[in-house]
């Protein structure tokens, strides 16, 4: 059977209003829609194939394209209702408004008219900006405080970003008043849990050496730490970090007023007596520390507890250390 031959012509398009929104966005309207000349209304020749067909890939749907005025037939049908998406604004409404205001049907004239990339949506405006309150220094902010005041300065201190990731902030836990002050670098992890000084393994046994020599934090020393929180995984603590702290500790020394300070570590004797002397070099001797006030304490440097459990043959130097603190009294 001969079908009726009217191909020369090519059909009109027929694409619904979803398929041009689509096309356009891919680059290939121009591609599959070349306009028609302004008399031209589209049409669709109802037999087959009076037209050209168009392959197109497998997920594209056919659409017919029109070269010329095709052969006037019955009037397109309404293109099909476009499948909705939820909370998109139906079709049918944009292509109503659109047709309104450019007078093609179908699509809304914000994208027709559009050059560039689909507009982004505006940035919404942050709704719970905090305003914060102006920071005070620590060193301003220490500098009439008692200890009780002191110890919630340091609870509540936000001065670097250890406070972060701490559990609690470790103010320091002993006699007040105190004979010896004692200074250990930070809080390791037993400790920023506790919220004491040297409550771990090294805390264990700088309480059996304090106990040698007769001491004890209950009743003559007061421990404290250079950094009051925590630093992520026991790290040393930054330059920045021992700057914003160290308020806290000076504040201490001016408030317990001790009799000597014994320092642990090669971290808390360097910061303390602003050096980057070995520990080695520091050990044996005694310094002094010159305070605001001018009162002048006695230091005497020692190995960590941490140290020493690391390497126990050094105990008998920090023993010796310990008996040089207490033939001070
Ligand atoms: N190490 C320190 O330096 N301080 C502590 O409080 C505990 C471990």
């Amino acid at each position: 059977m001969s079908l009726p031959t009217v191909a020369a012509k090519p059909a009109a398009p027929r694409i619904n209003p979803l398929q041009r929104i689509w096309l356009r966005e891919i680059g290939m309207e121009r591609l599959w829609m070349r306009p028609a000349p302004a008399a031209a209304r589209p049409v669709v020749v109802p037999q087959a194939p009076v037209s050209k067909p168009v392959s197109v890939p497998d997920a594209m749907p056919a659409v017919v394209v029109q070269d010329t005025a095709p052969l006037p037939v019955a009037p397109a049908p309404a293109p099909a209702a476009p499948p909705t998406v939820a909370g998109a604004v139906p079709v049918a409404e944009t292509a109503v408004a659109s047709r309104r205001a450019n007078g093609r049907p179908g699509i809304p004239a914000s994208i027709l008219n559009r050059t560039g990339p689909p507009p982004r949506p505006e940035p919404k405006a942050a709704e719970d900006d905090v305003v914060e309150a102006p920071r005070i220094p620590v060193a301003e902010a220490v500098k009439n405080a008692n200890l009780d005041e002191l110890r919630e300065q340091v609870v509540a201190c936000t001065a670097c970003g250890l406070c972060d990731g701490r559990r609690h902030a470790v103010f320091g836990q002993g006699a007040t008043p105190t004979r010896w002050l004692v200074v250990g670098e930070a809080p390791g992890e037993q400790e920023d849990r506790q919220g004491h000084p040297f409550v771990g393994r090294s805390g264990q046994l700088l309480d059996a050496m304090l106990a040698a020599v007769g001491m004890s934090r209950e009743t003559d020393v007061f421990i404290t730490n250079v950094i009051k929180c925590r630093p992520p995984g026991n790290r040393n603590p930054k330059p920045e970090e021992i700057a914003a702290c160290s308020p806290y500790l000076m504040r201490q020394i001016a408030l317990l007023k001790p009799e000597r300070i014994l320092v642990l570590g090669r971290f808390a004797a360097q910061t303390l007596l602003g050096t980057d002397a070995t520990i080695g070099s520091l050990r044996g001797r005694v310094h002094s520390l010159k305070t605001d006030e001018g009162a002048e304490i006695p230091v005497i440097v020692s190995y960590h507890p941490a140290y020493l459990l690391r390497s126990p043959s050094e105990k008998a130097r920090a023993w010796q250390d310990l008996k040089l603190a207490s033939r001070m009294v």
